[in-house]
């Protein structure tokens, strides 16, 4: 233990050391996540030797895995070599609402991991390292890599369906009319809102190839009826006319002057009592624990995004013709600001 010269309580290098150690975890859960582990065992325990059959592995290297899954609670071993999902390891299941699978499969892909390779370089030069790293930027390699964009797609979804009930709740914008949804992904957040408000209308916005699969959350919520699938890019032109342009995690991938170009091309589409609705991680000053500040270096390595804080928005706002009216927080990290045309 250190002394702490603040007369604060005395450090623990096992802390800093379970921090670095935390590399393993998230490499076994990859693993399991990649391999269906949790699928396999849905229906109840199994022996670690019928799922290494299951899952075409080493028996032995598997059940280590499997061990030390148990170890940090995503498994338990009701008896020796048998193993079952802890309530916490379901959401490693395909299929369970909430399901991380997709998120882990996607951090842990070959490219994911080649860009993190590239972090110091990204910090010495502020430059993203995914181009450089893996040759070519995210959505371009999305785009030729069909089965990655799946993974990447259902990863925002992972990432993003535990957020959409805490949006629904703390929206207080539009209840009737007809709200775009610009990257709008698979359409989990747009069928949350067009569930809770049947007067509302939908346009999910997205790249051609994520809108045209038709099978997405609207779909299977059987809004089809109340919107609409609308492939194009976001640099070139939004669709017009309608009541609110919904942007979650969208601006903080891009830096400030692709953020613009991305503002402007909504400002042009809409109509002055149009309003804009920005999802985002806002960053809070001060240094109490921010997930917005760790999901920012994802964003600095990955895409040359930032996330921000509320000023940084009313700039970039103010800079495209809009003036943000208020941040609305939820219970979740994400906010909903709101900004009209000026
Ligand atoms: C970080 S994801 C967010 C997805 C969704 N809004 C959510 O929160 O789950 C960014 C989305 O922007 C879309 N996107 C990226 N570049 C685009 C472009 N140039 N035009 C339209 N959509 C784009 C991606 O396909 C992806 O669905």
């Amino acid at each position: 233990m250190a002394d702490s010269p603040t007369g604060a309580p005395p450090a623990d290098p096992a802390v800093l050391r379970n921090m670095i150690f935390g590399f393993w975890s998230l490499r076994a859960i990859y693993v399991a996540a990649e391999l269906g582990v949790a699928d396999h065992l849905a229906s109840g325990p199994r022996d670690s030797e019928e799922l290494a059959k299951a899952c075409q592995t080493d028996a032995s290297a598997l059940y280590r895995v499997l061990r030390a899954l148990a170890s940090v609670g995503l498994l338990s071993e009701p008896e020796p070599r048998h193993f079952a999902l802890t309530p916490l390891g379901q959401f490693l299941r395909s299929d369970t609402p909430g399901s991380m699978r997709a998120l882990a499969r996607m951090l842990g892909s070959h490219w994911h991991w080649r860009t993190f390779e590239g972090i110091l370089e990204s910090v010495r030069t502020g430059e993203p390292a995914m181009a450089k790293m893996v040759g070519q930027p995210l959505y371009t390699y999305l785009g030729q890599n069909p089965e990655q964009e799946k993974i990447f797609d259902h990863s925002m979804t992972s990432f993003s369906s535990v957020e959409n009930d805490a949006i629904r709740d703390a929206w207080a914008f539009l209840t009737s009319g007809t709200l775009v949804d610009v990257g709008g992904g698979r359409g989990h957040l747009l069928a949350t809102l067009l569930n809770a408000h049947p007067g509302l209308r939908g346009i999910l916005f997205d790249r051609p190839s994520v809108v045209a699969n038709e099978q997405d959350a609207v779909n299977a919520h059987g809004l089809d009826a109340r919107c609409e699938r609308v492939g194009g890019d976001f640099f070139e032109s939004v669709p017009s006319g309608a009541d609110a342009y919904l942007l979650k995690y969208i601006l903080h991938n891009w830096n400030d002057e692709r953020t613009g170009a991305i503002l402007r091309n909504c400002r042009r589409a809409m109509k002055p009592s149009a309003r804009l609705l920005l999802v985002e991680q806002v960053v809070q000053p001060g240094n109490s624990p921010d997930p917005a500040k760790l999901l920012d270096l994802e964003m600095l390595v990955l895409v040359g995004g930032r996330e921000r804080t509320e000023e940084e928005f009313r700039g970039l706002l103010a800079d495209s013709g809009f003036s943000l009216v208020r941040v609305v927080p939820t219970r979740r990290a994400l906010s909903i600001v709101e900004a009209s045309p000026v």
